[in-house]
């Protein structure tokens, strides 16, 4: 007899929501709901579709038809499926791309984007003190996790943005989407765009398990500055290793998907989820 932790039936009520990537076996989105969905004993699912690109609209608007409360949008659908959504909150228009559906009464479609704030959230829950208008925050990468780590950013009230790309048109035309006192620096420039600076971000793929390593001298960052890598395999990276050992406070990747997920759960399962030591073990596969 399996232990009841594999089975799992679902009812004619069960409140259903989804994922939509492609691929999407590596996304940790249904083990991290479905932790929570058992937790807390609700009656519902949150379903992996592996959706081509060519069929994320058909996917999107059989929503409401399912009977599905909403979902979420992973790689590499999430700047698509802000043109895909009935209505997308200001926030989601700002950051350019949807991650959170709810199927509304009416059955139209909310697009949200939660990702900053899963950023914002973590970084607040790992260094409560953290103050934004301490100082200058420095973020390397201008791609799609990028501008959900700016808005965020820029909200908290940091009084200067640096922003580093290896391709500097594409941190211009982030800087000029997203506006306030962002300063784009070359890549060739990382290491003396640390200088007073209190906050460094990684949000590049480079570090992670398969991708080229992030090279950069810390000498010149201050070593009150917090370190934040939003890359979560490793856990600990190269950057928050060499910024531990030189004492400076880190904050690691994982956080913020644990995080970003709550909203969508509280709204579609109409429960504020935790984020706790053991989901963060669990989500890991630890
Ligand atoms: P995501 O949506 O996860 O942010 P992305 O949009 O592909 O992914 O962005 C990847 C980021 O990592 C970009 O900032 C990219 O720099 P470019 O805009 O110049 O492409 C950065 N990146 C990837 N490989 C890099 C490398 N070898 N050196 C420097 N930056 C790199």
């Amino acid at each position: 007899m399996p232990s009841d932790l594999l089975i799992q039936t679902l009812t004619g009520k069960s409140v259903l929501a989804g994922v939509f990537g492609w691929p999407i076996s590596h996304s940790r989105s249904p083990r991290l709901h479905g932790y929570w969905l058992r937790k807390y004993g609700i009656d519902g699912a949150y379903v992996p579709f592996a959706t081509h690109p060519a069929k994320l609209e058909q996917a999107i608007r059989a929503l409401p038809a399912l009977g599905f409360k909403g979902g979420n949008i992973t790689l590499p659908h999430k700047e698509r499926a802000l043109g895909l959504v009935d209505e997308a909150t200001a926030l989601a228009q700002r950051i350019g791309a949807v991650n959170t559906l709810l199927v509304r009464e009416d059955g139209t479609i909310l697009g949200d984007n939660t990702d900053g704030y899963g950023f914002l959230a973590h970084l607040i829950a790992s260094k409560p003190d953290w103050n934004a208008a301490s100082g200058p925050a420095v973020v390397l990468g201008a791609g799609g996790a990028s501008r959900a780590v700016v808005v965020a950013l820029l909200e908290a009230g940091v009084p200067a943005l640096r922003l580093v790309n290896r391709t500097t048109r594409r941190a211009e035309e982030l800087a000029a989407a997203i506006g306030g006192p962002i300063e784009v620096i070359a890549w060739d420039d990382r290491a003396a765009a640390l200088k007073e600076a209190s906050l460094l971000v990684n949000t590049t793929n480079l570090g992670q398990a398969g991708q080229a390593p992030l090279e950069i001298d810390l000498a010149t960052l201050p070593v009150a500055a917090l370190v934040y890598d939003i890359v979560y395999t490793p856990l600990l990276t190269d950057l928050l290793r060499a910024a531990q050992a030189r004492g400076n406070p880190i904050v690691d990747g994982i956080g913020m998907l644990l995080h970003q997920a709550r909203p969508g759960f509280a709204a579609w399962f109409g429960r504020e989820p935790e984020v706790t030591p053991e989901l963060r073990s669990f989500v890991l596969g630890e």
